[in-house]
């Protein structure tokens, strides 16, 4: 990686960096002209001619030709009196762009002050930090002309008193930024470089180097415990289905017990319903909620919030093959119910019915959410930048909706009303694993199957069908890779549970 954050109380203009950065808004107040004019003489007429105003996405890079700084970066960040979520999600994609920028002029250092935003230092470091990594991100494993890598630092000073203060914030920022990341090199790997069990092991590895409890189901445990779900859908391939458990335990007496589950398709080709070339190009991408469940894991391991966690991925690769499920099949879940297999390529919903019913029957959680690259109709609903949120519980979509906002992860709630319910029900099984044509809504049918499995526990279903890939346009994500979705907000829930 090659961007390195640090604290330090020496004053900026006092330093020697590569560059000297400051975060411009477009009310223009935090430009301060009679600073910058020490940097850069000619500043407010080079920012005049230029027409910077402090836009969000605009940058000027001028070169100062004086003794301690090389360059002077001006970042815009709009509108900074706007309603403040959107303004400190503007100071993110700044931080993402300010990243993407560096190793195009070859700085190797920066320095800011830290920015005078509505938050506090310590939601501002960690922030930073998780999205200066996020940016750093690249995926590069298969490219043999490795360009080398530029190392940058960047410091953010503060107060001599913070810079103590702030150290746990910074390295928050950077712990969830590592899962994050770790999570995306799974996802971006080929299916045929990251398989159910090669997933899994990420989730030993893990669970050995935190400390926690990890129990990988094989295929043979898994038919014979009567997950005809998850086992069926694998049966096409002749790649063995896994189940991951991985648990935490808080020393709190009486804590609850909260489960995340993630969908964990290494592959969907669709089956034997099988999908249209285009469509299957990035299915790779399938496992994205597994992927999202297991990194935060490793984050709760570390941060030790005071609930009890349990995180399951069911994982499986889904093909067309002589054994493969058919149109018509009828399976049987863990829970004893049935469901007619209409459409083979509706097969996240299979796999997280057994999941869904081994987290209730041996956790009784107060809680479940479950991640899952589920519809493409969901997708299609909300576009690239807000995850579906699916649930008939208040006050659970309440604090879902809370973690959103501080995790800087967005949201959209879509419906999930009794009135979509019979779109799956079967003729000749309890469900139907495709929602009937005339309710249409496939994000919301697709929500009522899996809520057959989560009994009376109070649970969100989040469709990050949309988000979990090749998201255009955010700065601190790159063209054709995994978002890694999911884990901020997993963490932000889990850590202020109780709050
Ligand atoms: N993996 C897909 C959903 C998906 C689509 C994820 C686009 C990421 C991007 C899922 O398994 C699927 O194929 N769903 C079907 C369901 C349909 C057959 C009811 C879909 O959305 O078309
Ligand atoms: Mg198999
Ligand atoms: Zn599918």
């Amino acid at each position: 990686m090659a961007v390195n954050i640090k604290l330090t109380d020496k004053d900026l203009l006092k330093s020697k960096y590569d560059a000297v950065v400051y975060f411009v808004n477009d009310d223009s107040d935090l430009l301060d002209y009679k600073s910058l004019k020490k940097i850069s003489p000619n500043i407010e007429k080079l920012a005049k001619d230029k027409k910077f105003k402090g836009a969000l996405g605009s940058v000027l890079i001028v070169p100062t030709f004086n003794d301690n700084f090389s360059y002077l970066i001006l970042m815009g960040l709009g509108k900074t009196k706007i309603n403040n979520e959107v303004a400190f999600e503007n100071y993110r994609r700044a931080i993402g762009s300010l990243v993407k920028l560096l190793p195009t002029h070859n700085i190797s250092s920066v320095g800011f002050d830290l920015p005078k935003l509505d938050a506090t230092p310590e939601y501002i470091v960690e922030h930073t930090a998780v999205i200066a990594k996020m940016a750093d991100y690249v995926f590069n494993v298969f490219h043999t002309d490795k360009k080398t890598i530029l190392k940058t630092d960047i410091n953010i000073v503060v107060s001599t008193a913070l810079v103590k203060k702030l150290k746990s914030a910074l390295d928050k920022g950077l712990l969830i930024a590592e899962a994050v990341n770790d999570a995306r090199s799974w996802i971006d790997l080929p299916a045929n470089m990251l398989t159910p069990a090669d997933l899994a092991a990420h989730a030993e590895s893990i669970s050995k180097h935190e400390g926690l409890k990890c129990t990988v189901f094989t295929e043979k445990e898994i038919i014979k415990m009567g997950m005809g779900g998850l086992a069926g859908v694998s049966k096409g391939s002749e790649l063995d289905c896994k189940l991951v458990i991985i648990e935490y335990k808080t020393k709190e007496k009486n804590a609850p017990t909260v489960a995340f589950v993630g969908k964990g398709i290494t592959f969907d080709s669709g089956g034997l319903s099988i999908k249209p070339a285009a469509s299957m190009e990035t299915m790779k991408e399938d496992m994205s909620g597994a992927a999202a469940v297991i990194a935060t894991m490793k984050v709760i391991g570390q941060l030790k919030p005071k609930i009890n966690i349990v995180g399951i991925a069911p994982i499986a690769e889904n093909l067309p093959s002589g054994t493969a499920l058919k149109p018509g099949d009828i399976v049987k879940f863990y829970n004893g119910k049935t469901a007619e297999v209409k459409n083979t390529d509706a097969e996240g919903r299979l796999i997280l019915a057994d999941a869904l019913s081994y987290a209730v029957k041996h956790y009784k959680p107060d809680a479940i959410i479950d991640l899952a690259t589920l519809t493409g109709a969901c997708a299609y609903a909300l576009g690239p930048f807000f995850s579906g949120l699916f649930s008939q519980h208040d006050e659970l979509t309440q604090r879902v909706l809370d973690a959103s906002k501080v995790s800087g992860e967005a949201v959209w709630r879509l419906p999930l009303t009794d009135d979509y319910k019979v779109a799956v029900k079967a003729d000749v099984a309890d469900l139907c694993n495709i929602g009937r044509k005339d309710y249409m809504a496939g994000g919301t049918t697709a929500a009522c199957f899996l809520q057959h499995f989560v009994g009376e526990t109070p649970w969100v279903h989040l469709d990050i069908a949309g988000t979990a890939f090749n998201v255009p346009d955010v700065s601190y994500y790159r063209r054709a890779t995994a978002t890694g979705v999911g884990i901020r907000l997993l963490t932000e829930l889990a850590m202020n549970w109780e709050k």
